[in-house]
């Protein structure tokens, strides 16, 4: 019987691919690649395309997710999405869905799937974790995220800034992830809340691709230059 696979095909080196999310690839009749406009490239194709098996002729199949707030605007898109992918397991075809990353931390993934459950429940699902954009960051940064008993965080950034602080009073790593042209936003913010200056910052963009940008400093040296422009940016700030 046909079945849905999500992969989380993570943060952008096709090297840090899981075994099993490499196998679901090579044996999928259609890939299913979000994408946020008609026409630009998915991300989650562009890590794995290397990875395709070719002579099998995989349909490849992009699925936009508009970047909006709209609630109806997105319950719409989550809808039309589901009812592709569902009648294509339907169809008798083994459907593999690509996400950045994994899939249970703000996927499109966690749509696609509530909707599944309440819609299509016959359809078959198997889920493969893919590694976390902020774990691949701190490999790279050479940082942990915690230990011993700190507590953390993960904020996407671009919300509500009052609760950003309200979260820093009481927390000791803050990972914020989400869209790095807002990341200015909460530096004085987090000094509000009792970050030292010598806490320690990291920032980068594009991690694992070409494109790689990666800092390291404290968050007394921040200036407005230490910032990133990309939506693909992850910064850490660990208090002292
Ligand atoms: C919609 S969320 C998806 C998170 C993803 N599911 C994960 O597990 O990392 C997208 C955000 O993840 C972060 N991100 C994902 N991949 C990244 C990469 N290669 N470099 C930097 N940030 C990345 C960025 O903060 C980006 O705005």
């Amino acid at each position: 019987m046909a079945e849905l696979t999500c992969v989380g095909c993570g943060p952008g080196d096709p090297e840090l691919l899981t075994v099993k999310a490499v196998k679901a690839i090579k044996a999928a009749d259609v890939i299913m690649c979000p994408t946020s406009k008609e026409g630009k490239e998915s991300i989650a194709y562009s890590i794995i395309s290397s990875i395709v098996d070719n002579s099998r002729k995989p349909e490849i199949v992009n699925l936009v997710f508009p970047m909006v707030k709209d609630k109806e605007i997105l319950e719409d898109t989550w809808e039309k999405n589901t009812r592709t992918i569902a009648e294509s397991v339907r169809g008798g075809k083994n459907v593999v869905y690509l996400t950045v990353g994994d899939p249970s931390l703000y996927s499109t993934w966690i749509y696609i799937h509530r909707e599944l459950r309440e819609k299509y429940p016959d359809v078959k699902i198997n889920i493969i974790p893919g590694i976390v954009s902020m774990f691949a960051f701190a490999s790279k940064v050479g940082i942990s995220i915690a230990e011993g008993d700190e507590t953390m965080a993960v904020i996407p950034a671009c919300y509500d800034l009052a609760r950003v602080k309200e979260t820093a009073k009481n927390c000791d790593t803050m990972v914020f992830l989400k869209d790095g042209r807002y990341f200015d936003q909460v530096i004085s913010l987090l000094k509000e809340a009792g970050f030292p200056d010598n806490s320690l910052f990291a920032i980068a963009q594009d991690v694992g691709t070409d494109q790689e940008i990666v800092k390291k400093l404290t968050l007394g040296e921040v200036t407005k230059e230490t910032f990133t422009n990309k939506y693909f940016s992850i910064m850490v700030v660990k208090r002292a």
